[in-house]
């Protein structure tokens, strides 16, 4: 979703740093970009397409101490320059990321004052509406604060007012970053953003005005109190965005995956079982989870709802958030929520959160990015250790993810005394065994030939049962994002009852098949299938001698961690269909890397 960074300092190479910044954002997904700077006066160059076409637009031997840039990720208007950011009204120029909900009414109300619009943004409304505040008091603190109490909906905001050489920020539901070096201070979506230049940062709180001049950042309440700062040097080594000689990001973090299985798993294992009893929380005081997450994060809490429910057996609950956020929860003080985000900054997963906490139920977060904003205000939380995920389609985090709420469930079953020994025994060995498997798994050479066989297909199907049916919906996703293949994921038993019209002569069909009591029951779903013309694919840890078309076997392992080797092919056969589709990997058309609007 839309980025920003800004840079006021005493260093007068602001043009490549405000460029650097926006290529470093360009894994949020964009459709344009732009920037402003001042020397004697604000001037905007803006355009269509990646980064490289605005870069060509810039005159890099031109000094400025100042600027602000943005890639947009269109929401209210069509992918032009126009709309693009920055966005600029009277005195005022900004870039934001966000939605002004209430901008339609606003807008009347400005028009009737005498402003004309150029745009269709919700932007060039805020920036109006800013600059007008503006016009009337003279001072741009006390705008904003008025600004702020007017505004409905989501805001980041880099604000440059043409009578000052200073940048203003604020914020509310969207993430912003303050960071500075010896020479200049920074603002952005995202410490990536920065971290070349910048030494150390502060994540911007809501209802606080960020002042930043060239040598000094003052923060200021709604009072127009100054507030403490609070930085934090930056962990370079966190920021490390080379591709090590993989085609794309995707197939990278693929390949990550034994290490963040290592590496999330391992600090709650250092003595066995005792150790993970000791370092979680006590799940057993709650009779009730809800697990709330948007899209892949979503399907990881279908995972845990399927682990959970069968080893603990405590009720699991599973929604989008962008449903349970308005829906009637019926929790109660023995109800855990658990959100799960990659970016901790999912618009609809932190809403869901925070109407959890209003209602003062218990929150957990499972959270890959230090400092987000889930992360920093859920009452406990678990961090993933998947580092730096870059590619818009997830993989490590999503295992991550998953090993995560594998280790609640072995915690809970073992806490309740529903694990004996010797399974223990197996399940730590497992644990052991497990990256080297992930890696073998990823070495399978069969993916390719899978992916030569349907890729030209318009249709796909992937289908499982219990478990198996959840990372089927994971597959089917992963594969409609990065291919633009329409695809759908159904519980094996349920196609029959409409959708199976759809199977005809060579429609692709991935079954799934890791459930030991439900393969036999699987398998003569696929056969059904395959006697209808459809070209047949099985994923699977037994032995099937059916005469499928393509048969990938995996290792077999506990069913706490099985998924975790199921989903490599899914997303490996994924890729290798988007590369022989020559699709945009790494960046698909429409997606954004973090979802920061409703
Ligand atoms: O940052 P989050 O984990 O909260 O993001 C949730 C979804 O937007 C995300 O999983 C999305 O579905 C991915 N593009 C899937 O690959």
């Amino acid at each position: 979703m839309c980025g920003i960074v800004g840079y006021n300092g005493k260093d007068k190479n602001t043009l490549r740093i405000l460029i650097d910044g926006l290529k470093a954002l360009e894994y949020r997904g964009y459709d344009s970009a732009g920037i402003a700077y001042k020397n004697d006066e604000i001037n905007i160059i803006k355009s269509v397409g990646k980064i490289n076409e605005l870069e060509n637009k810039i005159d890099f031997n031109l000094n400025t101490n100042i600027g602000i840039g943005h890639t947009r990720w269109a929401t209210h208007g069509s992918v032009n320059e126009n709309n693009s950011h920055p966005h600029n009204v009277g005195d005022i120029t900004i870039v934001h990321n966000g939605i002004i909900e209430n901008f339609n009414e606003i807008k009347k109300e400005l028009t009737s004052k005498g402003y004309h619009f150029n745009s269709t943004t919700d932007t060039e409304v805020a920036c109006a509406l800013i600059d007008y505040y503006y016009k009337e008091n003279k001072d741009i603190k006390t705008s904003l604060v008025k600004f702020m109490k007017k505004i409905k909906g989501s805001y980041a905001l880099g604000i440059m007012c043409k009578d000052s050489d200073t940048i203003y920020s604020v914020r509310k539901d969207s993430p912003l970053i303050i960071a500075k070096n010896e020479s200049g201070n920074f603002i952005a979506s995202d410490t990536i953003a920065v971290s070349k230049y910048a030494d150390s940062v502060m994540y911007l709180d809501e209802n606080v005005i960020a002042e930043i001049t060239n040598d000094k950042i003052t923060l200021f309440d709604k009072d127009l109190k100054e507030v403490e700062s609070n930085f934090k040097s930056i962990d370079k080594s966190t920021n490390n965005t080379d591709k090590c000689g993989y085609d794309h990001y995707m197939l990278k973090e693929i390949h990550e995956q034994p290490k963040v299985f290592r590496d999330t798993v391992s600090p709650y294992l250092e003595n066995g079982i005792d150790s993970l009893i000791d370092k979680m929380p006590d799940f057993t005081k709650y009779n009730r989870i809800d697990i709330v997450a948007c899209g892949s994060a979503y399907h990881t809490g279908l995972v845990g709802k399927n682990l959970i429910e069968e080893f603990a057996q405590v009720p699991v609950n599973v929604e989008v958030a962008s449903e349970y956020r308005y829906k009637n929860n019926f929790y109660d003080d023995k109800t855990l929520v658990i959100v799960v985000s990659q970016s901790g900054e999912t618009a609809d997963t932190l809403a869901a959160l925070r109407k959890a906490k209003n209602d003062n139920i218990d929150t957990l977060a499972i959270v890959n990015v230090e400092g987000s904003t889930m992360a920093r205000e859920a009452d406990i939380l678990l961090k993933i250790k998947a580092g730096r995920e870059i590619a818009v389609a997830t993989t490590k985090a999503y295992s991550a993810q998953v090993a995560m709420l594998s280790l609640i469930a072995l915690n809970l079953a073992s806490a309740k005394g529903n694990i004996d020994k010797e399974e223990m025994k197996v399940i730590l060995k497992d644990i052991k065994e497990l990256p080297v498997k992930i890696e073998n798994t990823i070495l399978n050479s069969d993916y390719k030939n899978i992916a030569e066989a349907i890729y030209k297909n318009d249709n796909i199907f992937f289908i499982g049962r219990g478990i198996d049916y959840a990372l089927s919906m994971e597959g089917s996703l992963k594969l409609k994002e990065i291919s633009y293949i329409n695809s759908q994921a159904y519980a094996a038993g349920e196609l029959k009852h409409g959708t199976i019209s759809l199977i005809e002569e060579g429609t692709p069909v991935i079954g799934i098949l890791t459930e030991e009591n439900l393969i036999l029951k699987t398998i003569s779903n696929i056969e059904e299938v395959k006697s209808r013309g459809a070209i047949t694919t099985v994923i699977t840890n037994s032995d099937i001698n059916n005469n499928f078309d393509y048969n990938i076997k995996i290792p077999k392992v506990h069913k706490l961690l099985q998924s975790l080797l199921t989903i490599i092919p899914l997303q490996l056969i994924s890729y290798e269909v988007a590369k022989l589709r020559n699709c945009n990997i790494d960046q698909p058309k429409n997606l954004a890397k973090s979802v920061t609007v409703e």
